[in-house]
């Protein structure tokens, strides 16, 4: 009997080390990328329809796009396309992740839609199969898939897993509205120009001490040892972040960082206590829209229904 739908639920992520190159002769910036996965979750639900439909629901659904300029969407269609299918889908988004929030929200929608169609669809499809459909659909798409720790070299599509010895806690302030990916790379390269720094060689590696701190699940090891190349274009985009960075930072967080290319910051806490106090003390701040608490690793995209 053939599913009459697949729902798939997929985490959003942070990024504890983002190293970010010069621009390439494409456009894109080679990446010494360490993802990691965190409990902040979409649901995408895949149903046979008449055509290709995208709906979306939650508190930041109205700022989602539903044409085609939507992962999800595009993954139903690469889908289809490389497996001679007919895309009549409708793909729900029950979305929490922030939107343009730099937590790759839209990459795990394109993730969670190609899982949840590949199930749905029955296509066969190997996972190296489905990890190079992602790839294709953006650099933040097969992390979406893989999930838990991974390094993401090149534009950050070509992934390693990576080992990690325990939970770590994680803050998030949501800030209003999002930030453009495209212009936080623009606007690393321009202050990179103005202050002429050397944007360092062309393929970044990852940091060994990160990686042990990872290894061995050690919290204020890892806060000593993240880094986001996209940082400072983020606060310089948006200078309000500083003072977001500065509450979490004064209520005892072990690391305060903006996440990928913001406006989402993150802060990193001994233990989930710690976090709920930093939360708190977050909230109180009144310097961001939202706090959540979250933890990861967590797995990547996985069939829930
Ligand atoms: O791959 P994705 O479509 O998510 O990338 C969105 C934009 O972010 C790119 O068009 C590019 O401007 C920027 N980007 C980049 N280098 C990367 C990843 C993204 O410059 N490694």
């Amino acid at each position: 009997m053939t599913a009459q739908s697949v729902t798939v639920r997929v985490p959003a992520k942070v990024n504890v080390q983002l190293a970010v190159a010069g621009p390439r002769p494409d456009g894109f910036h080679n990446l010494a990328n360490v993802f990691l996965a965190v409990s902040l979750y979409d649901r995408v639900t895949a149903t046979p329809a008449d055509e290709l439909r995208v709906t979306c629901s939650g508190p930041d659904a109205d700022q989602v796009p539903l044409d085609t300029s939507n992962l999800a969407a595009r993954a139903a269609l690469a889908l289809a396309e490389r497996y001679g299918r007919d895309a009549r889908v409708h793909l729900h988004i029950d979305k929490d992740i922030p939107v343009a929030g730099g937590m790759a929200g839209g990459s795990a929608d394109g993730a969670g839609a190609l899982l949840a169609c590949d199930a749905l669809w029955g296509t066969g499809a190997s996972r190296d199969e489905l990890l190079g459909i992602c790839a294709e659909l953006g650099s933040d798409v097969p992390f979406g898939l893989l999930g838990g720790v991974a390094l993401g070299l090149g534009r950050g599509e070509r992934l390693t897993p990576l080992e990690a010895g325990g939970t770590f806690h994680w803050v998030f302030g949501l800030a209003d509205g999002g930030l453009s990916t495209p212009a936080v790379y623009a606007e690393c390269d321009r202050l990179r120009a103005e202050a002429g720094t050397d944007p360092g060689p062309e393929q970044p590696s990852a940091s060994a001490v990160l990686l042990d701190a990872l290894r061995v699940g050690d919290a204020g090891a890892l806060a000593g040892a993240v880094a986001n190349d996209l940082q400072e274009a983020a606060v310089s985009l948006r200078p309000s972040l500083a003072e977001t960075l500065s509450a979490g930072s004064a209520a005892g967080a072990l690391a305060a960082m903006v996440s990928g290319s913001g406006p989402t910051t993150a802060f990193l806490a001994k233990s989930a206590e710690e976090a709920e106090r930093v939360a708190a003390a977050l909230r109180a701040s009144g310097t961001c829209r939202a706090v959540r608490v979250a933890c990861g690793p967590v797995p990547g995209a996985t069939v829930v229904g």
